[in-house]
This record gives C-alpha cells, structure tokens and sequence, in this order.
C-alpha cells in the first residue's frame, strides 16, 4: 500500500518506518525542512532502540521518503497517517490547531477516496473535527479513523510490531477493510484488532494510560503507607500482583509518572469529563498523588540532613523520564534537580542519553559527568532518578570510596536493602522498611 505519515515526531516516525518495513511505501511528510533533510539524508532524529537498522534499510531500499510538501505526499496515497502533535493548552485540554491545519489543507488537496487516520492521541470528538474541516473544502468520498498508538518509549519498535492489539475506530466498512489489510502482519500471533466507533477508540487511549497512571499513582501511595507502617512494598507488590485480576506490571512505586503521554494524558481526561459535567474524583487524585511523589524523594533527604541542604553536593544518576530513551519531557529528575538548587545544593548529573537535552534546559546549573563514577566525587550522596540497566550493579566499594560518605537515596528501588545496607552504606529507597 501506499501511505502518508504527516508529522515525523515520535509517533510518525515508528509508524512510518514499520509499515515500510511491512513492504509499504511511506511517504513522510514534516514542515520542519531541516529534518526533512536529515531524515532524506539517512540521519534518525530520534532516539529508540531498534529504531535505526529498519530506518536505515527501508530509506535504503526506497520505501520510506521525506517531504516537506504535503501535495506530493498525498498525490497516490490511499492511507493519510496524522501523527501530530496535541499540546497541553494552560487548563489542560489538547491544542488541535495543528491536526485541524493539516485536515484543513488535506481538505483542499484531496481529489479521491483516502482513508485519513487519527494517530494522535485526541481528545473525544476530534474525529467528526476532522471530518468536518475536510469536508470544507472537499465534497467527494473520503473516512476518518480513530487509531491510537500504544507504543512504549524505549520499545516503541516491539510495541509496534507486535502489540497486544490494534484499535480501530470507524464504523466504514471500506475503511475497516483496508485498515484490516494494513495492519494484518502485526497481529499473525493472534492478537486482536478491535474495531469500535470513533468516539470509543479516543476514549480507549485515555482510559488506558490513565489506568496506568492510577495503577502507579496507587503503588506510589501504599509505598507511601510502607514507610509509615514498617511493611515492604516490594513484598507488597509481590503479594498483589500475582493476582492475574491485578497484574505484575506497572506496580513498581518509584518517584512519580512523567513522560510526554501521562501527565498529559490525565490532564486531558479530566478536562475533558469537566467538560461535560462530569467529576472524575479517581483520576483528580491520581495527579495529586504523582505531585508529590514527584518530591517525595526529595523530602526524605531533606529529613536525613536535617532540612540543611545548603552546601550539599548530590550526584545524580538517571534524568529521563524512565530508560532507553533520552527524553526529559516531565521528568522526574528535572523536578528533584529544581528542589535541590532550590535549597541551595549543587548537583552533578549522569544519564547514557540525556544530558544533552537536560544540558540544553538547565545550562551549567547543573554539572554533568563523563561516566557514573565521575559524578559520585566529592558529592555528600548518590541520587538515583532513572532505572538504566547499567546502574543496576554498580561496583559498591567505587561508589564508597568516591563519595563523602557512603550514602544513597534510591527513587527506583534497584539494589537490594540487606546487600546495600550490609555494605556500610546509608541506604533509603521508596516504601521498603
Ligand atoms: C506510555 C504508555 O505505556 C504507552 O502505552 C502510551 O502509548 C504512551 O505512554 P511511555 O510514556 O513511553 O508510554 O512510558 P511508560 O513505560 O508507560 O512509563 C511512563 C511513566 O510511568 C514513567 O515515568 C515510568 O517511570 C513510570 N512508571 C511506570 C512507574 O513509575 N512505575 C511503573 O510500574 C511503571
């Protein structure tokens, strides 16, 4: 098949590059020429583990192309991906002045039947918009589908090829069956595609990273519990989660949901629902709860010196948002690193992928280390903000010997108490005794 992906953000740009490693054309299309020009030139903008070798191959072999010009991208499309962005606006809701520009000149472009999708995560609704600012300027036979991505940062390429299930909002019977066809090589393992109306299919994105969000904002709270109570929240964890009803994943408490999906996500759920009048009490609390657990960490160390940071010196370990990926958006780290400047302390940080992007944010109010080692000099504690395999089994004796004094504050829980602990070090992580 022949399809359009418009944005080469993120989202466009796995979508893009799986369906042409599926045997598709893909024509991409951005108004950013200068990474239109990296794109064409064989250069990945984005960082994503396994994303590079498909890129590479499908560029190589002419199925996946880059256009600033959204006419030619559309010339022989049957298929119009919108993959854009949908920024939180000051109360919250989802900015949808770029998905209702594109329809717009969409509108004036089409001359036959496409099937243009929706892959954004959009507020309900947003599918008769598009529809509507199409059909504006265009009065022949074309569908509007819902299709929300589930994708993982950091797995995206697996989430893509093999996801759990594909939803499909549309109740076109043309546009089922092609959709049908094009997403038939990901789903051979049995997995579903279920199809639903429009409306359904926005709602399914929202309710499930915002189920995700409450299953973590729950844990961070009976973590919260844990401390207070002396019990240990990885027993805990441990305990529930082989419920098959609960589930093993996503229980882990830590410092906090970020991301660019979460956050927002929930954020635009509740406006949505106050929109029509509706309290969503569970999901009000959820963000309340990540908040603080944003700085609970925080809190704690502030506890153990006494509320004197002034002076101190932190190393930091991790400052993305979660591992294999060097995004920062809403990351916990960056809001640990205000607290402790913020108290007069002085931070040096170290993560694999993203300290150029922090290093773009903050300038020189933070230091930045060469490896995880270099960081811990002359610092009073080690913080550790992200859960990178590579810190997971440090050499102890070399963080000992590094710093002033043998201890660590853990937001994501990755070492064993006892060991830690029967090592010298002080050593305190989230909800265990
Ligand atoms: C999420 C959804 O998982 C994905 O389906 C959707 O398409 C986009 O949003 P992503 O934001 O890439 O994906 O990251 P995810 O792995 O879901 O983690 C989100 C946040 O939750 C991270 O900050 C992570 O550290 C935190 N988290 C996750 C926890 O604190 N505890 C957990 O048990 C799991």
């Amino acid at each position: 098949m022949k399809l359009t992906v418009v944005g080469t953000g993120y989202v466009g740009l796995v979508t893009g590059t799986c369906f042409a490693e599926t045997g598709n054309y893909v024509t991409c299309v951005d108004i950013d020429a200068n990474k239109v020009a990296k794109l064409s030139g064989g250069e990945i903008t984005i960082f994503e583990p396994g994303l590079e070798v498909l890129f590479a191959r499908n560029l190589k072999e002419g199925r996946l192309t880059f256009t600033t010009d959204l006419a030619a991208g559309l010339a022989d499309a049957e298929v119009v991906f919108l993959a854009l962005p949908t920024p939180p606006g000051e109360d919250g809701s989802a900015d949808l002045s770029y998905i209702l520009g594109v329809s717009d000149q969409i509108g004036k472009l089409l001359k036959d039947y496409k099937v243009i999708i929706d892959k954004s995560t959009v507020p309900v609704g947003t599918a008769g918009k598009v529809h509507a600012a199409i059909a504006k300027n265009y009065s022949g036979d074309f569908d509007v589908v819902s299709n929300p991505e589930f994708l993982r940062e950091g797995v995206a390429v697996d989430d893509f090829m093999k996801p759990d299930r594909v939803v499909i909002g549309t109740t076109s019977e043309r546009a089922q069956k092609l959709m049908k066809d094009l997403y038939a090589p990901f789903v051979r393992q049995g997995n579903p595609i279920i199809f639903m109306d429009e409306k359904s299919a926005e709602l399914t994105k929202y309710a499930a990273n915002s189920f995700l969000a409450t299953k973590i904002s729950f844990m961070n709270e009976i973590a919260r519990l844990c401390e207070k109570l002396g019990a240990d929240v990885d027993m805990v964890r441990k305990g529930i989660g082989t419920d098959e009803r609960i589930g093993k994943r996503f229980l882990f408490p830590g410092i906090g949901y970020g991301g660019s999906c979460f956050p927002k996500d929930v954020k635009a759920l509740i406006k949505s629902s106050t929109e029509v009048a509706y309290d969503f009490k569970i999901l009000n609390a959820v963000e309340e709860v990540n908040e603080l657990q944003k700085l609970h960490l925080v809190s704690q160390i502030k506890a153990y010196y006494n509320d004197s940071l002034k002076g101190k010196h932190f190393a930091l370990w991790g400052l993305a948002f979660k591992p294999n990926t060097d995004d920062i958006r809403e990351a916990p780290a960056l809001y640990i690193i205000d607290a402790l400047l913020a108290a007069g302390a002085t931070v040096t940080a170290f993560d694999p992928e993203a300290m150029k992007n922090v290093k773009r944010l903050l300038g020189d109010s933070i230091a930045f280390a060469e490896d995880p080692y270099s960081a811990l000099q002359n610092a009073d504690a080690l913080i550790i903000a992200t859960e990178w395999n590579e810190f997971r089994t440090p050499v102890f004796e070399q963080i000992a010997s590094l710093l002033k004094t043998k201890t660590i504050f853990d937001g994501r829980n990755l070492f064993e108490v006892e060991q830690v602990r029967g090592l010298g070090f002080h050593y305190q992580s989230i909800g265990r005794p």
